[in-house]
């Protein structure tokens, strides 16, 4: 760590010690805004993501293909259901995998970038939804549900990234098990997907239980929970799972990361600036000076013998002067 004392106020930096300064501060400050930075990209879902590739790759111990193995997570996310197969990429675009949890997935899809063999990873975050899902405004009627693929290239490999994946025929189908009802004359339950940013967007559903996909996620039915929220309930409605509140904190502490990062991008970008000018005019200051020392000095001419007298010789001669009969030669 830089010790802060050691970093004067950046002001004029003509001598030596001012430019490395500037450069101290910015320092400093580059560091503090790429940590906050840093903080703000990894979003806790994506966290998760990276931790339950590990734990469902953990579940191959001499796997065979096209097995569903299920994961053992650690205690602190008890309510977390982690599920992987390993399947030939080949096979999965002819053939699908009908049956891998509430996901049927059909024929014709397409991986991208090409692997010999994939593995389907399945997660189902319970009570833990919305915790990782934060979605104000709506309640969900399902558990979060997650489907991604990876290479199976490496079963001990970690911090993997998903592979891209699109259905070419008929999309990927989710029929959620447990799906708790709502009254007939409220808001009609919608699906919702999140892509791997974490963006929802929202489908209708194709029944009363199914959503569809042509790409992998995490996948929920919610309901427009505006008008059930505030107010006593009446009997026989949902309660709403989504404690709002903590909802409420977590987003706007994931914006006030994200204002940080912006601010402190923006503070860097103007001391990059700053260093840039304060660069140019050192190397100016630092010209200047040798030229007042040399013009103190005299400018001292190299004299040379020409015939019998002294003269003065500029340094760079333009033509090499040569004697003729060396050309004919
Ligand atoms: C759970 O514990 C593991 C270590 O066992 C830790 O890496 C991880 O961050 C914890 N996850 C949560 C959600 O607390
Ligand atoms: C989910 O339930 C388990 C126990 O079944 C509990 O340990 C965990 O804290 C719960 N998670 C949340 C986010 O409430
Ligand atoms: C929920 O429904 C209400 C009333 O129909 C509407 O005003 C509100 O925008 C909806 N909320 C969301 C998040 O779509
Ligand atoms: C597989 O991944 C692990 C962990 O990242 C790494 O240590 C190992 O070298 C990898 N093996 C191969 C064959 O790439």
């Amino acid at each position: 760590m830089i010790d802060s004392s050691s970093c004067p106020a950046p002001g004029c930096c003509s001598t030596p010690m001012d430019f490395l300064a500037c450069l101290c501060i910015l320092q400093l400050l580059y560091l503090a805004s790429s940590g906050v930075a840093a903080q703000a990209a990894t979003s806790p879902a994506r966290a998760l993501d990276a931790m339950l590739q590990d734990y469902a790759y953990r579940a191959f111990v001499r796997p065979h293909t096209g097995i569903v193995y299920s994961a053992t997570v650690p205690p602190n996310l008890t309510g977390v259901a982690v599920s992987a197969v390993r399947l030939r990429s080949g096979s999965l675009r002819r053939k699908g995998f009908a049956h891998f949890l509430e996901f049927a997935v059909p024929t014709g899809i397409v991986v991208q970038p090409y692997v010999e063999r994939v593995v389907l990873v399945y997660h189902n975050l319970g009570n833990w939804s919305h915790y990782y899902y934060p979605l104000p405004g709506y309640t969900y009627l399902s558990p979060v549900l997650g489907l991604l693929v990876y290479d199976a290239a490496n079963l001990s490999a970690v911090g993997l990234q998903e592979l891209s994946i699109v259905a070419s025929g008929s999309p990927i189908s989710i029929s959620f098990s447990n799906v708790r009802s709502v009254p007939a004359d409220g808001p009609a339950p919608r699906c919702v997907w999140f892509d791997l940013d974490g963006v929802p967007q929202f489908r209708d559903l194709e029944a009363s239980n199914v959503c569809s996909t042509f790409r992998q996620g995490h996948f929920a039915i919610v309901v427009n929970s505006s008008e059930i929220a505030p107010g006593p309930l009446p009997p026989g409605t949902i309660t709403p799972p989504i404690p709002t509140q903590g909802v409420h904190s977590k987003g706007s502490s994931k914006g006030w990361k994200i204002a940080v990062g912006v601010v402190g991008g923006v503070i860097a970008l103007v001391l990059s600036a700053l260093l840039v000018v304060c660069l140019a005019r050192y190397k100016r200051d630092r010209k200047l000076e040798v030229m007042e020392r040399n013009a103190e000095a005299g400018e001292t001419l190299r004299m040379a013998q020409v015939g019998r007298s002294q003269a003065p010789v500029a340094l760079g001669t333009r033509t090499q002067p040569v004697i003729e009969s060396e050309y004919v030669a």
